[in-house]
């Protein structure tokens, strides 16, 4: 049996096409958070969670954090998948500050994170979702050019539209590593 497994939880399917695709790549299993038990944990030994960024908290996250301990001796990935461009130094740093606030001393360094960039398409938004860039956006539309960074930028530029950066190349460094 292939000991590896993806695991995601997506709001509106940008994580969860990253997540096929990296079943698909691996030839393992594929489970929606809701849908995996995790005393299944012990079951493999290649652990891929991934989950979507919302005000910087991964989606799901939890499922790692409360079941550390039978987690702490697997090969543990963690992809998020977000607006911002991860290739941009900054917000690379960005996320992985807010994920030190969720994750101990011991997860980040055991756990190998990759960032991976998703979409918004701003008609498919929850309620919630909708007000919350709403609100974003008149936050940052009152600060000055000069303090706003790539993430920001990029949120006005895109706000109210459709796009998509998923990219299945991405996660080649993912599946690398995994099969190392
Ligand atoms: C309310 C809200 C908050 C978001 N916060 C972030 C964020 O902090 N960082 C980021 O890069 N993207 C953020 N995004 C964009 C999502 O991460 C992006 O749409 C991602 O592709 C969602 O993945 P999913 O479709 O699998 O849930 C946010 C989107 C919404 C609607």
């Amino acid at each position: 049996m292939n000991k590896t497994v993806v695991i995601y939880e997506s709001k509106y399917g940008h994580t969860k096409h990253y997540a096929q695709w990296l079943s698909e790549a691996l030839d393992c299993r594929l489970f929606e958070r809701k849908n995996f038990r995790p005393q299944d944990f012990e079951k493999y030994e290649v652990i891929l969670y991934g989950g979507g960024l919302y005000a910087g908290g991964v989606s799901g996250i939890k499922l790692l954090t409360q079941n550390w301990s039978l987690l702490s001796d697997k090969k543990v990935i963690l992809f998020t998948c977000g607006l911002a461009d991860p290739a941009d130094p900054v917000n690379a740093a960005h996320i992985r500050k807010a994920l030190t606030k969720v994750l101990s001393a011991e997860m980040m360094k055991s756990i190998k994170l990759f960032h991976l960039r998703g979409g918004i398409d701003y008609s498919r938004l929850n309620l919630v979702h909708k007000t919350m860039m709403s609100m974003l956006r008149r936050m940052l539309l009152k600060k000055n050019d000069s303090e706003l960074n790539s993430e920001a930028r990029q949120i006005l530029a895109t706000y109210g539209q459709k796009i998509d950066f998923t990219d299945r190349a991405s996660l080649q460094p993912i599946i690398n590593y995994c099969r190392q």
